[in-house]
């Protein structure tokens, strides 16, 4: 009888928890969750729906009438600034028979959907619906759009699906004092640069290669010259994780460096935030990635870069382009490793005690969010 394959009688994490509580004791997530359909459905619900989810710029809706419409994770919304001054975000689905009701971005004094025609003010309310006098029983008033949970942190603008979620604050607060502390200022930095890429791997795939260090000898070689990887640490806290990777030194690595502009020994502060947020703080620029499923095998991740304002041209192009060629050895590496998660042969893996507890606490709190997918 073949020893290989998905049997695992030997496993004790299977029968008691899903992901042991211990990293030297624990197995990874099984790999069916990285391809399963009904594995990435119960995700859209209670992981994505259920989180804070950067969708928007700040800078996109500082004015009344600002609007911006986004797709998280195929939930259709509208962003809106009210006349009131109120940042407020919708369902962008027409209370008729579901058509958008704002398309794009722009700025606009009210909202008229593009199926029939009704119009919603800034504020959501049905204002007109055409020729609807012999409809009885019709309030306008029960017809206003749905709305979402909204709220803003510096530059950046997020929307939670959930009615019972906590504050913003209390996910951002810790992380907000970390930064102080170290001496970023979140208020002086402003948008430069977007780049997008679609990822053939589960959206978890590239979050499990976010959260350890232990890829970067093999897997980045630039990036290994440029970092102390001895010092190189994951402090796994709650709902998020922080790595700490003091640079080697100054000008070491090659000319395309992003890192090589910073003084031997600056502390790089990578966050990762549940369930798919990243923030990469530097002495002049933070950059954000948002992971985003497309579907259970492919995957969308938005990053964009923030710079304090004195920072010249040069000096963006360089981290970009060393963000870049980081970015296109982790897609090649991840993209691999999809395939791999789908052969007979694999199931289950360990982890790497000393390296790997970012992703083991990943791991706790996927297993946690979906307790009944095993
Ligand atoms: S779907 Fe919006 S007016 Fe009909
Ligand atoms: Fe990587």
């Amino acid at each position: 009888m073949s020893t290989m394959g998905r049997g695992h009688t030997h496993d004790p994490a299977r029968q008691e928890e899903l992901v042991a509580p211990a990293v030297a004791d624990a197995f990874t997530l099984p790999a069916s969750w990285y391809t399963r359909a009904d594995v990435f459905q119960a995700e859209r619900e209670r992981v994505f729906s259920a989180t804070w989810q950067l969708v928007a710029h700040s800078a996109a809706l500082s004015k009344p009438g600002d609007y911006v419409t986004v797709n998280l994770v195929g939930e259709p919304l509208l962003l809106v600034r009210g006349d009131d001054g109120v940042l407020r975000a919708f369902y962008n689905v027409c209370r008729h028979r579901a058509g958008p009701v704002a398309l794009g971005s722009g700025c606009r004094r009210a909202f008229q959907c593009g199926y029939h025609g009704w119009t919603y003010g800034l504020d959501g309310r049905l204002r007109q619906a055409r020729e609807i006098q012999g409809t009885r029983h019709f309030d306008p008033e029960e017809y206003g759009l749905v709305p979402v949970g909204v709220a803003d942190w510096g530059p950046l603008v997020f929307v939670n699906l959930d009615p019972a979620a906590p504050p913003l604050s209390t996910v951002m607060d810790p992380i907000d004092q970390e930064m102080s502390a170290a001496g970023f200022d979140l208020g002086r930095v402003a948008p430069r640069v977007r780049r997008c890429y679609e990822i053939q791997c589960n959206w978890k795939v590239y979050v499990d290669n976010y959260l350890e260090g232990y890829h970067i000898p093999i897997v980045h070689p630039g990036l290994f010259r440029e970092l102390d990887y001895l010092r190189y640490q994951v402090q796994p806290r709650g709902h998020y994780s922080k790595q700490v990777s003091p640079t080697r030194s100054a000008g070491t690595g090659d000319a395309q460096s992003g890192y090589g502009r910073y003084e031997a020994g600056t502390e790089a502060l990578y966050y990762w935030i549940w369930p798919n947020l990243m923030l990469n703080i530097y002495p002049d620029n933070v950059s954000t990635n948002v992971i985003l499923p497309l579907g259970a095998d492919r995957t969308l991740t938005i990053f964009e870069w923030f710079f304090l304002p004195e920072v010249g041209g040069e000096d963006v192009e360089a981290t970009v382009a060393f963000s870049d060629q980081i970015q296109q050895e982790d897609i090649d590496i991840c993209e691999h490793v999809a395939r791999g998660l789908q052969s007979a042969s694999y199931d289950r893996g360990r982890f790497v005690a000393a390296r790997e507890n970012g992703v083991h606490h990943f791991h706790r709190l996927m297993a946690a969010a979906l307790p009944s997918h095993r």
